[in-house]
């Protein structure tokens, strides 16, 4: 068994690779190569690495928006590769969550209308929406703002806004990509600390993309990119934390 693989995984990587094509330019960009890795439900894992070290590739191969070149992702049972393309949708709709650095908000629509809209196009109901979409915002501190639209929202608040649509749907996991790149350094800290109390108090598996070592620190583990390739993989702060404060 590869050396990255632990017990109660609930998304694994398989000796995924993925190389892009560069029509008449070259041989093709490796952008991952050979990663195996292992997710444990409940972990918050940050992946990081230098600009181009192929950790937004691999997250959208973990989260099922590129198709490997290479190899497989399990996604608890599901193994990604046997799903056609509306299967992989399907998925990515309702088991997979997604935060990036821009927030994408719809302008038109207000911060609980947008938090619901993953569920509205699942055909779920009024109720289960609305009900859903509460929930979410209670979870990251927005419900006073759900009225409001976007553009009356700090950067900080819309991102809040974002993870909550993330969220809506009860995911699998939590998949974020630079999620602190447009903040400054007082919101990046609250997002981080919404992650954090996400998986603490959630059991919320989150899987976060950073190029910022003091963001990666905040993890349970931080995987090191180079060159499309894990390189390291060790403990962050939050399990170095729970290490000190376990009884010996
Ligand atoms: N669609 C694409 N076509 C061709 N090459 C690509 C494509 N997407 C990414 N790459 C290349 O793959 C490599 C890894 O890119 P990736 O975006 O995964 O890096 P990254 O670690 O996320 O970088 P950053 O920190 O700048 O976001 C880079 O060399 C990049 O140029
Ligand atoms: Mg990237």
């Amino acid at each position: 068994m590869p050396p990255n693989f632990l017990p109660s995984s609930i998304v694994r990587a398989e000796g995924l690779e993925k190389t892009f094509a560069t029509a008449g330019v070259g041989p093709g960009v490796p952008a991952v190569q050979a990663v195996d890795l292992d997710v444990a439900r409940g972990e918050f894992v940050a992946i990081t690495g230098a600009s181009g070290s192929g950790k937004s590739t691999l997250l959208h191969m973990l989260g099922g928006i590129t198709r490997p070149s290479a190899g497989r992702v399990l996604l608890e049972d599901t193994d990604l590769a046997a799903l056609d393309d509306d299967g992989l949708a399907a998925i990515r709709r309702r088991r997979i969550g997604f935060v990036f650095q821009r927030y994408n908000l719809l302008p038109e629509l207000s911060l609980e209308e947008n938090v619901a809209l993953p569920l509205v196009l699942d055909g779920a109901t009024a109720a289960t929406c609305s009900e859903a979409a509460r929930e979410a915002l209670a979870a990251v501190g927005m419900s006073h703002r759900a009225a409001h639209r976007p553009d009356a929202l700090s950067g900080g608040e819309q991102q809040r806004g974002a993870i909550a649509r993330a969220l809506v749907t009860s995911p699998a996991i939590l998949l974020a990509d630079e999620p602190t790149g447009a903040l400054d350094s007082v919101n990046s800290a609250n997002v981080l600390a919404l992650l954090q109390s996400l998986v603490r108090d959630r059991g919320q598996t989150v899987i976060l993309v950073t190029h910022d070592p003091g963001i990666a620190a905040a993890a349970g583990r931080i995987v090191r990119m180079r060159d499309g390739r894990i390189v390291e993989i060790v403990p962050g702060g939050s399990a170095a934390c729970a290490t000190e404060a376990a009884p010996r």
